[in-house]
């Protein structure tokens, strides 16, 4: 099973909801890795390091696997995808063959957008992207599905609401749960955590939302 984490902006929180969903569905006992594709900002490579220096059973190692765009397919297809029940992808922002090649791995992809007109416009383009790639995969006998998250949402701007409900009617399936800013999801980077790992309990309610949700549609 493959899900990726991908859009074609940055810092949307690909990385940061790759890396929460990882570390709550290890949690939940499934063997998964992330693949890091973005081999400019390799976020989640210098977070699986930072996580893999700290001694706390409570605190399991997640491997991260940097991934060369030119042997994507093998790495992740032939390789992490036979080792592991789960990958991960933590998306490229990168508009090129990747991210193609990205879609079409994978069985879910999960878009994070915030709740600006900038990002609802950048995300037509990569529609546009995404279905040329699931029109790809359709044609080989394969499937893929997307839903849009919410990130750094706030549910008392009348604009992010606004946001959120224009996407709904756009036809794209949006996740109903939405992750709001917290300096908690930015802790966890640094200290190479997972929300569930620190005591945000807001920060954890979000992300067993979102996850529960996603498992559902595994
Ligand atoms: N919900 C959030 N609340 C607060 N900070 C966030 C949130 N999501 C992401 N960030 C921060 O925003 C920045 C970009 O996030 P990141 O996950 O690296 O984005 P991307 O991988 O899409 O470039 C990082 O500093 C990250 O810690
Ligand atoms: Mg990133």
């Amino acid at each position: 099973m493959i899900i990726s984490v991908t859009n074609l902006k940055g810092g949307v929180g690909k990385s940061t909801l790759a890396q929460n969903l990882a570390v709550y569905l290890t949690q939940k006992g499934r063997k998964l890795c992330i693949a890091d594709t973005d081999v400019e900002q390799q976020t989640s490579v210098k977070w699986g390091s930072v996580r893999a220096e700290i001694e706390d059973v409570n605190v399991p190692e997640i491997p991260v696997y940097q991934i060369n765009p030119d042997t994507i397919s093998d790495q992740i297809l032939n390789k992490l995808g036979k080792n592991y029940d789960l990958v991960i992808i933590d998306g490229t922002p990168a508009l090129t063959e990747l991210t193609t090649r990205i879609i079409i791995m994978s069985d879910l992809v999960v878009t994070p957008i915030l709740a600006s007109a900038t990002d609802v416009w950048a995300l037509e383009t990569f529609l546009k992207r995404f279905e040329e790639a699931r029109i790809t995969k359709e044609a080989m006998g394969g499937k893929v599905e997307l839903f849009v998250v919410l990130n750094k949402y706030n549910e008392r701007t009348n604009l992010d609401r606004e946001i959120g409900e224009t996407i709904g009617e756009m036809g794209i399936n949006l996740l109903a749960s939405k992750i709001s800013t917290r300096v908690a999801y930015k802790e966890a980077t640094v200290q190479g955590l997972g929300i569930m790992e620190l005591k945000d309990k807001n920060a954890q309610g979000e992300i067993e939302s979102l996850a529960t949700e996603i498992e559902k549609l595994l």
